[in-house]
């Protein structure tokens, strides 16, 4: 057992603690610590930004991005999560956590975990998903890593955070049941099943009101009925007004604010708008956090060697191999022509987005080292850089060397991606595509080669339908970290077996994406109005025709589906399904396939989008073998929010059970009948006939009022009564001659 370092009486402490000082603790020191309280023994904590490794800068009062110190950088989160592998995502978070351990960090500011509602946003490649069960099941496992290592972590961006522009100001526009269960699912899974010890609530406002400010989001929603149980910190400078940000349920102002919030929190008190035991609850969050961050010893170090291997171990997992015409890849790696390799991004990796998250790698081994060494002694590499990575016009001398090597070469592997400055926090892209001089020079050196391998680099997604033609294979290496030059190499040569998935649909144009209109607003406010349609459920529900689809990937195996069973474990309100088939390797390779099942009602009486995943497994197989692959699904997988019951609720029926290699490859499924909950809303004065008549008892009550007047002979049954059937039941009281009145029916629901 570790050794306990602070020991903090808290109830004793709060006692001992002045008004001041508690308010004092609800405020940050510097940018990156907790107040300490010295008379008390109450010590300062530090956080850091990451997430995908540690952004520990090297003075307090430092915000700059440039010098951290030392880190392994493993793979963004738009590169992990196209890895679909929880067990992988939280071996990286130990190794996360005993990082910070290491650097004497309490608590890792991440994951981010918000949804790419469009491929635009400028943090997309610091959030995993378009879906929130993908999103949600990697971060889980994720905070459950770094955690386990007795290390805090912050779940953010707490919500609605889906764009860079006015970050601070605007006001997402979204109904409840789009925010249930779009974008705060991925938020109630890790909560409920990980526990972060903080969560970050975001910049903007949702509905009007600063995140900051939301007593539904943060004390109704995350504690009350999430079971929250940790402390919430303000984004950095997110609080607006901190009193209201405190009564809301926001515990701790990030970074400090000079006095500023403490100052507030003492005038609300003094003025009666607080209480004190506000103060005290927030207080005591940070107290605990203060505590648990001092509950295990600082280790000496980390094994760098271990984490850059387990780095090159995610990387690999991670990339996805889009295309791969004629079977193109792998290369061989002693046999063949010279291979060019063209592209600056060869030499000089993009392996990470610019902004808070940046980390400074402890080493970093670009994709053509790599490929130089795998090589040597096998065929010869002919490198060209074709273009500066942020220049805007063509350079012909750098065009004609990459031409030439394409020439001389079998084939010419081509390194494209997206510049730094397209992507960054604070801004998001006005574009999905790469840069023209780029694109020009695929052509030309498709022109001169036919086989043609082009890797991408980009946090988000790009569109590929404009010159995916010039390129036979096409392999999406995202933002991959420190170890993305290796990992890239091994899929390459078939070292790996590429098992990435997307984690995002590449659609075939900008204007095809649902939130296209409505992003990223205007005068402060945002439409959330594709709703639900988020990703694949609009371009599924859509029958859009996309580049790649969600959850694509190809691998150089083959996997077979067949055998499904899915049995209905549990029934009724809370349904739990197994599903079960059998998986096999049909190629000669070992490779993971990611087995994805979504869930389709067919029948509902609310829009449903045409199908959402509802679960995967990510398997390895030996050539030839066979495995049954089990995926459980529980309620979550067939629920609806029903805003006016206010819960979850699954509508009995038919479901169809698709399993896919793809959202767009359903390989195998079935179609079953579950007998679901309640989906009724409570009758009110207010409901309509016609909802009166779907309860036996109601329309018993409400014919034998019509039925005593003329009215009933009219309305019962007849056309006149079908076009009645919207009409509240109030109004119908108040027809001429009808027999009953308003008091009369809330006499009868209050009898019923
Ligand atoms: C970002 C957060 C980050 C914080 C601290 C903010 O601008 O939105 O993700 O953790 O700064 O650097």
């Amino acid at each position: 057992m570790a050794e306990t370092r602070v020991q903090l009486d808290i109830e004793t402490l709060l006692g001992q603690l002045t008004l001041e000082e508690k308010a004092s603790l609800l405020d940050g020191s510097d940018f990156w610590h907790t107040e300490p309280i010295e008379r008390l023994g109450v010590p300062r904590i530090m956080v850091s930004d990451g997430p995908h490794g540690l952004r520990k800068v090297a003075a307090s009062e430092d915000a700059g991005l440039e010098h951290s110190e030392h880190a392994t950088c493993f793979p963004p989160a738009a590169g992990l999560a196209s890895s679909w592998d929880p067990a992988l995502a939280l071996r990286v978070g130990e190794a996360l956590g005993v990082e910070c351990r290491a650097a004497g960090v309490a608590v890792l500011l991440g994951p981010g975990i918000n949804m790419k509602r469009s491929p635009l946003c400028g943090r997309n490649f610091e959030y995993f998903s378009e879906d929130p069960l993908l999103a949600g099941v990697l971060a889980s496992a994720w905070v459950r890593g770094v955690q386990s290592h007795g290390v805090g972590t912050s779940l953010k961006h707490f919500a609605a955070n889906n764009q860079e522009a006015d970050r601070l100001r605007v006001s997402a526009e979204v109904d409840e049941r789009t925010l249930r269960e779009i974008y705060l699912a991925a938020f109630e899974r890790v909560v409920k099943e990980a526990q972060p010890w903080t969560v970050m609530s975001s910049y903007n406002r949702i509905n009007g009101t600063y995140t900051t400010e939301s007593h539904w989001l943060l004390t109704e929603v995350l504690r009350d009925e999430w079971g929250f149980e940790g402390l919430v910190v303000s984004d950095w400078a997110a609080v607006d007004r901190r009193a209201a940000a405190l009564a809301a349920g926001c515990d701790l102002e990030m970074p400090s604010s000079g006095g500023v919030g403490t100052g507030a929190i003492l005038d609300a008190v003094a003025a009666g708008e607080l209480s004190e035991v506000q103060v005290d609850a927030a207080a005591t969050r940070v107290l605990a956090l203060v505590q648990r961050a001092g509950e295990r010893e600082a280790l000496p170090g980390f094994d760098q060697d271990a984490h850059h291997e387990l780095a090159i171990e995610a990387a690999g997992a991670s990339i996805v191999l889009l295309k791969n015409e004629r079977d193109l890849l792998p290369l061989d790696r002693h046999h063949g022509g010279p291979v060019a390799v063209i592209g600056e991004f060869a030499r000089t990796p993009r392996f990470q987005g610019a902004g808070s998250s940046q980390v400074n790698p402890t080493r970093l081994e670009s994709p053509l080292d790599a490929l130089q060494s795998a090589l040597a002694g096998g065929r010869e590499l002919l490198f060209a850089p074709g273009f500066e990575i942020e220049a805007e016009q063509a350079d012909p001398q750098l065009v004609a060397e990459a031409v030439q090597a394409a020439q001389q070469a079998d084939v010419a592997v081509v390194f494209l991606g997206l510049p730094p400055s397209y992507e960054s926090e604070g801004w998001d892209r006005e574009h999905m595509d790469l840069p023209a001089l780029q694109v020009e020079l695929l052509a030309q050196i498709a022109a001169v080669n036919p086989n043609v391998v082009v890797v991408l680099s980009n946090g988000s997604a790009v569109v590929t339908s404009a010159w995916d033609r010039h390129a036979p294979a096409l392999v999406e290496g995202w933002l991959l970290g420190q170890a993305g030059g290796r990992a890239l190499a091994d899929v390459l040569l078939g070292v790996v077996s590429p098992s990435g998935k997307l984690a995002e649909t590449i659609p075939l144009k900008l204007s095809d994406n649902p939130a296209v209109g409505n992003f990223p607003g205007e005068n402060h406010v945002v439409r959330y109005g594709e709703g639900l349609l988020i990703g694949y459920r609009w371009y599924d529900s859509r029958e859009l025709e996309v580049s790649y689809p969600f959850g694509h990937g190809l691998s150089y195996t083959s996997f077979d589906y067949s055998d499904l069973s899915v049995r209905i474990l549990e029934d009724g309100a809370q349904p739990r399904v197994e599903v079960a088939l059998t998986l096999t390797n049909g190629g000669a390779r070992a490779a993971a396939e990611v087995v994805q099942v979504y869930v389709s009602d067919p029948e509902a009486a609310v829009y449903r989008p045409s199908q959402e995943l509802g679960g995967f497994s990510k398997v390895s197989l030996e050539p030839g073998a066979s495995v049954r692959v089990i995926v459980e699904l529980d309620q979550r997988a067939f629920a609806y929010w029903h805003s006016a019951r206010a819960e979850w609720v699954v509508e009995g029926g038919e479901f169809q059970v698709r399993i896919g290699a793809s959202s767009r490859d359903i390989r195998l499924s079935e179609t079953i009948t579950l007998s679901g909950g309640d989906v009724s809303v409570p009758l009110e004065v207010d409901s309509t006939y016609g909802e009166f008549l779907e309860v036996p008892d109601a329309e018993r009550w409400l014919h034998e009022q019509l039925r005593k007047t003329p009215l009933g002979e009219a309305v019962i049954g007849t056309h006149l009564g079908k076009m009645l059937l919207t009409l509240p039941v109030s109004r119908l009281s108040r027809f001429p001659g009808a027999g009953f009145t308003e008091a009369d029916i809330k006499a009868y629901l209050a009898s019923r």
